[in-house]
C-alpha cells in the first residue's frame, strides 16, 4: 500500500489504532533508547514536513546534545494558503501524532510537550484531547505533560519563533533566536532551554518509521525525500482534495487525482505556497520532492497546491498572494513590511495597467531588498514568490505592462482554507481582510 499516515483513516478510537499496529513505534523507541531512535530517523531520511524539509534526525540530535532541559513544541498552527494537511491528519488520526510526541519527548528528555494550535481548529483540538485522554488512560503517555495552546489566526503563529512566543503567552512576533538556541522558559541568558519544534505531519511519521524500520520507510518516496507527502490540491480543479502519495509523485498525477483542471481548461500556474516560485504549466510533470523542486528554483513547501487555469490573471493572483504576505508581516523588520507593502501595491498597479514599466522596475528592486535584516523567513518568501512571477510569468504580465488588461474579471484572494465541505467535495475559503 502506498500510504503511511492515512492508512485505515479515519481512526476513531485507540482500539482501532492499536488494531492497525498503533503503539508499536513507541514500544520500539523505548527498546532502542534515544540514540537508537535518532539512528532510525537518520537512516529513514525523514525530513520536516512544515515547509523547509530540514532533516528531522539532525534537529533531534542537536537538541539532545545540548545537554540541558528541553521541551517539545508541535507546530499545529497550519496557516499556509492552499494547505489543509495537518488539520486532515489531526482529524483523521490524532493518535499517531500523540505517539510521535511521546517518542520525541522521551528522546530529547522533555518533561512537557506543547501543541501550538489555532483557536479556530475546534474539531482538531477535540480529536487531540480525545486521543490524549485515551492514551493516558491506557498508560501509554506516563507522566508526560501535553498542553494544547490555542492561539490566534495569524500566519506568523506557524513560524517557529512566533509559535514559541504564543506558547509563552505573547503575540506571534518572531523573536531573534531560533528555538534550539533560546527556547521556552529560559532561566538565565547562559542556560536557555532548547525546544524541539516539529510539524504535525513530521511527528505523525515518526511512530511508523520506528515500528517498521528505516528500510521500510525508504521504500516510499525518493532518495532525496523518503516517505510520503500528504498533499492538498485546490483552486481550478474538478475536485479539491487532500491525498497521501509517495514523495516524488509527479505533480500531474496529483492533478489527475483532483480530476484535472476544471472544465477541461488549460493550466496557467500552480501556486505552491506563498513563499515559493509558482510552477508553470510546462513544469506540471515535476516530481514532488524537495530536491526536484529545488533544482527548478522553487520549493515543495508544505505540499499545498492551488491551481489556476488559463482564464486567471497572473497580476491579480500575484496581488492577492502578496497582499496576504503584507498582512502577515508583523513589521518588526522594516525591509519585510515595507517591501511586502510596496510589492503588493506594484502588482495592484500592474493589474490595473498603471505605469507598467515602472512597476516592473520597482518589483525587481524590492526583490533584492525585502530580504534584508529579517528575523524570519517571511521576507525571503515574499522575494522568492515575486522574483518567480517576474522571471517565469513575464509573458502573461506583458499586456499589463503595456497599459492594458488581460480581460479577466475574477476577484482574487489568498486561498486560506477554512474547512472541508464533504457534500460539495470542495474546501471553503476564508476571506482575509486587508490590514
Ligand atoms: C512565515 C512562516 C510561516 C510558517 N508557517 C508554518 C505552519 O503553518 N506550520 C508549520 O509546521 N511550519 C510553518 N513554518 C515553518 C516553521 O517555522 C518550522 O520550520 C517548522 O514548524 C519546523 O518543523 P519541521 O522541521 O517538522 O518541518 C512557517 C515558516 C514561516 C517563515
Ligand atoms: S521578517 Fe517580516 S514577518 Fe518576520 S519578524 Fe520581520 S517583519 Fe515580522
Amino acid at each position: 500500500m502506498s500510504t503511511i499516515l492515512l492508512r485505515g483513516a479515519p481512526v476513531a478510537s485507540l482500539d482501532e489504532y492499536t488494531a492497525l499496529g498503533g503503539g508499536a513505534g513507541l514500544a520500539k523507541a523505548r527498546e532502542l533508547g534515544p540514540d537508537g531512535v535518532i539512528a532510525v530517523l537518520r537512516d529513514s531520511g525523514l525530513r520536516g514536513r512544515g515547509g523547509a524539509g530540514f532533516p528531522t534526525a539532525i534537529k533531534w540530535s542537536g537538541i539532545r546534545s545540548a545537554g540541558r532541559p528541553a521541551f517539545v513544541a508541535c507546530n499545529a498552527a497550519e496557516g499556509e494558503p492552499g494547505t489543509f494537511k495537518d488539520r486532515w491528519l489531526m482529524r483523521n488520526n490524532p493518535y499517531q501524532l500523540v505517539e510521535g510526541l511521546v517518542i520525541a519527548a522521551e528522546t530529547v528528555q522533555a518533561p512537557q510537550v506543547f501543541v501550538g494550535i489555532k483557536e479556530l481548529f475546534l474539531q482538531e483540538m477535540a480529536a487531540l484531547e480525545r486521543a490524549i485522554d485515551e492514551m493516558r488512560s491506557a498508560g501509554m503517555i506516563g507522566d508526560l505533560m501535553i498542553t494544547l495552546v490555542p492561539g490566534p489566526d495569524d500566519y506568523l503563529f506557524g513560524e517557529e519563533k512566533g509559535l514559541l512566543e504564543v506558547i509563552e503567552g505573547r503575540d506571534p512576533l518572531p523573536r531573534m533566536h531560533p528555538p534550539y538556541i533560546q527556547g521556552l522558559f529560559e532561566t538565565t541568558i547562559d542556560e536557555p532551554s532548547p525546544v524541539l519544534v516539529n510539524n504535525v505531519e513530521t511527528l505523525s511519521n515518526v511512530p511508523h518509521a520506528l515500528a517498521n524500520g528505516a528500510e521500510w520507510f525508504r521504500g516510499f518516496g525518493t532518495d532525496d525525500t523518503p516517505g510520503t507527502g500528504v498533499f492538498t490540491i485546490g483552486g481550478d480543479v474538478e475536485r479539491e482534495i487532500v491525498v497521501e502519495m509517495p514523495m516524488g509523485t509527479p505533480f500531474s498525477t496529483l492533478l489527475d487525482a483532483a480530476g484535472g483542471v476544471k472544465e477541461g481548461r488549460g493550466l496557467l500556474m500552480v501556486v505552491n505556497g506563498v513563499s515559493n516560485r509558482p510552477l508553470t504549466a510546462a513544469e506540471a510533470v515535476t516530481p514532488l520532492d524537495h530536491g526536484s523542486m529545488r533544482a527548478l528554483g522553487t520549493g515543495l513547501g508544505s505540499g499545498g497546491f492551488t491551481v489556476y487555469d488559463e482564464t486567471a490573471c497572473v497580476a491579480g493572483v500575484a496581488e492577492a498572494m502578496t497582499a496576504f504576505l503584507m498582512n502577515g508581516s508583523c513589521g518588526q523588520c522594516l525591509p519585510c513590511k515595507m517591501g511586502a507593502t510596496e510589492i503588493r501595491a506594484r502588482f495592484d498597479e500592474l493589474r490595473e495597467g498603471i505605469d507598467g514599466p515602472g512597476a516592473v522596475e520597482d518589483l525587481g528592486s524590492w526583490v533584492l531588498h525585502v530580504t534584508d535584516q529579517n528575523r524570519c523567513g517571511l521576507g525571503s518568501g515574499t522575494s522568492a514568490f515575486t522574483a518567480g512571477i517576474l522571471s517565469h510569468f513575464a509573458e502573461y504580465l506583458a499586456v499589463h505592462v503595456a497599459g492594458g488588461s488581460c480581460g479577466t474579471h475574477r476577484e482574487y484572494a489568498a486561498p486560506v482554507i477554512k474547512d472541508w465541505d464533504p457534500a460539495a467535495g470542495r474546501f471553503t475559503y476564508r476571506a482575509v481582510a486587508l490590514k
